[in-house]
């Protein structure tokens, strides 16, 4: 234990996609390579934080000193974070599917012939973790942190999200066409709390994450009051 800013206190990232299977082999997912969720993960770890990192399935490399666990669908994932002791920050990444296959047959779903019509995809709603963790409740972590990837209206939709999910603040970023965002190194965010509003530079995503591991770290010690 060094002496860092958030050495004693405890921090849960999600990141990456979920995977929703439908047969053995084949699956709905979103697009999120889970590189902001790991440098954020990574940076609070560098500021001297208990760290878990819960992920879905990346091609990325475990960052050290950090304590990953990885699932594949949102179900697992939800029960990973519902087996964690008390959060002092919650920081959700993750790019969980919002819904999920019915069904998950057994068998690899045939294609007979050129012709055959598929059956129709049944789709249930996944838990909202986000929503979850952020809810009222004893062991509410102090602060509790989504993300929002937005195609317009990036500021509007995402106030609207930060008081729909109950979370403290909003990352929100803009992943619209040419923003090269998701996948890619560099990330545009604007940071969304109850009383501001601050839009970020383009950035490295590890410079967003040290940024943002700094933030929260003072506002955990109460020295600013976002
Ligand atoms: O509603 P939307 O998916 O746009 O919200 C994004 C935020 O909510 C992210 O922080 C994401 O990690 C979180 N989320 C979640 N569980 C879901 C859907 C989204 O934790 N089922």
């Amino acid at each position: 234990q060094g002496g860092g800013a958030l050495s004693g206190k405890r921090a849960l990232v999600t990141a990456g996609p979920t995977h929703e299977p439908m047969d053995p082999v084949r699956y709905i997912a979103n697009r999120s390579s889970g590189q902001q969720g790991y440098a954020i993960a990574n940076a609070l770890a560098d500021l001297g934080a208990e760290v878990t990192l819960i992920s879905g399935p990346t091609t990325l490399r475990k960052p050290a000193g950090v304590a990953v666990q990885d699932c594949e669908t949102a179900l697992e994932m939800q029960a990973l974070v519902a087996a964690m002791p008390v959060q002092d920050v919650a920081v959700c990444t993750a790019a969980v599917a919002d819904w999920r296959p019915a069904q998950i047959v057994g068998q690899k779903i045939k294609k007979q012939s050129r012709d055959d019509v598929p059956a129709p995809l049944e789709l249930v709603p996944n838990p909202d973790i986000l929503a979850d963790i952020s809810a009222p409740s004893p062991s509410r972590p102090q602060l509790v942190i989504g993300f929002a990837a937005e195609t317009e209206n990036v500021e509007a939709h995402a106030r609207a999200k930060r008081l729909r999910k109950g979370c403290d603040w909003i990352v929100a970023n803009d992943v619209g066409e040419n923003s090269d965002v998701m996948g890619g190194r560099e990330n545009q965010i604007t940071l969304i709390t109850e009383q501001a509003s601050e839009q970020w530079p383009r950035l490295d995503k590890n410079d967003v994450a040290q940024r943002l591991a700094a933030l929260i770290s003072e506002r955990l010690s109460g020295k600013i009051d976002l």
